[in-house]
């Protein structure tokens, strides 16, 4: 099957992984520039030696993956089967990024997004192609969820057929009505916001409080540190569509969290959030 990925950042790249480890998929992984794109591949193919580095993975098989990812530009889509946007978590960038991509495409072709809280129903307007969520989770080659979401007009065969295909990538899809923060960012972005709160108060440090949501509930990552993966920015996002669709306060953004984003500590991607990275 030939599959885009649109978008090289990092569940852009994670996604296009989580495809190319699957034989028979071959994937172009694109950006709004090919060295945007190069980096992206150059990022999966660190990854791989690195566990090949270890010892958790075959070289030939590393190979074979990478082999598999492409990059490419919104224009050498045209022959895809599946596109997945993973672009910005803006509707109107997301909504653009379709309207060129209904035009390249060919008519078989099935539009997915990878949006963690967007409407897909509004994204799919005017469009000519179906359109489907189909939401991974980071990071996206290891976690084995695959939120599958239908908008007001996807049709069942639509939805059937990205089902299957994330059941081939070893994934287990459920199935989710459209709402904001659909099932796991819903919980999960309150409870990292929620962390973020309890930090600003001062009852315990980062370390503290990770330490004792992973020791006391059995959590893989504490809040703060799952911030620092899942990105502060696109927490902030999603705490917005949130409290916006639901009209809660529940979900109001904490300021600390306002406040990070806006000073550019967004987390590992930018080498500091709530903890440093090198
Ligand atoms: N890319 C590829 N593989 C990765 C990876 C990455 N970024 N990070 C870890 N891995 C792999 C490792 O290579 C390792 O596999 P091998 O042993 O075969 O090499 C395996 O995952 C486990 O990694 P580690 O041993 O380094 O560490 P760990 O056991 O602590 O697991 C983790 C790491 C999987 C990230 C784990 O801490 C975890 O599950 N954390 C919670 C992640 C989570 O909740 N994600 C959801 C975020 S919400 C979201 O994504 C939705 C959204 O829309 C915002």
């Amino acid at each position: 099957m030939k599959v885009a990925v649109i978008g090289a950042g990092t569940m852009g790249s994670g996604i296009a992984q989580a495809f190319a480890q699957t034989e028979g998929y071959d994937v172009i992984l694109t950006d709004i520039t090919l060295e945007l794109a190069q980096k992206g591949q150059q990022r999966i193919a660190k990854g791989l030696q690195s566990r090949v580095e270890r010892g958790k993975l075959d070289q030939a098989v590393a190979d074979q993956i990478n082999g598999r990812i492409k990059v490419g530009l919104l224009a050498d889509c045209a022959d895809r089967d599946l596109i997945v946007e993973a672009v910005l978590e803006e509707i109107s960038i997301k909504k653009e990024t379709f309207k060129q991509l209904d035009a390249i495409v060919g008519p078989d072709c099935i539009l997915a997004s990878n949006t963690s809280s967007l409407s897909i129903t509004e994204m799919a307007q005017g469009l000519n192609h179906h359109l489907v969520g189909m939401h991974f989770f980071n990071p996206a080659p290891v976690m084995k969820l695959v939120e599958i979401i239908p908008g007001l007009s996807t049709p069942q065969e639509v939805v059937d057929k990205v089902t299957a295909i994330a059941t081939e990538l070893g994934k287990t899809p459920v199935q989710v009505k459209e709402a904001a923060g659909f099932v796991v960012n819903r919980i999960l972005v309150p409870l990292v916001n929620e962390g973020i709160a309890i930090y600003a108060d001062g009852l315990a440090s980062a370390e503290g409080i990770d330490t004792a949501m992973k020791l006391g509930a059995n959590h893989p990552m504490g809040p703060l540190e799952l911030g620092d993966l899942i990105g502060l920015d696109v927490c902030l996002a999603i705490m917005e569509v949130l409290q916006k669709e639901t009209g809660e306060d529940k979900y109001r953004p904490h300021p600390l969290l306002r406040k990070m984003v806006r000073g550019g500590k967004l987390g590992r991607k930018t080498g500091e959030g709530f903890y440093k990275y090198s």
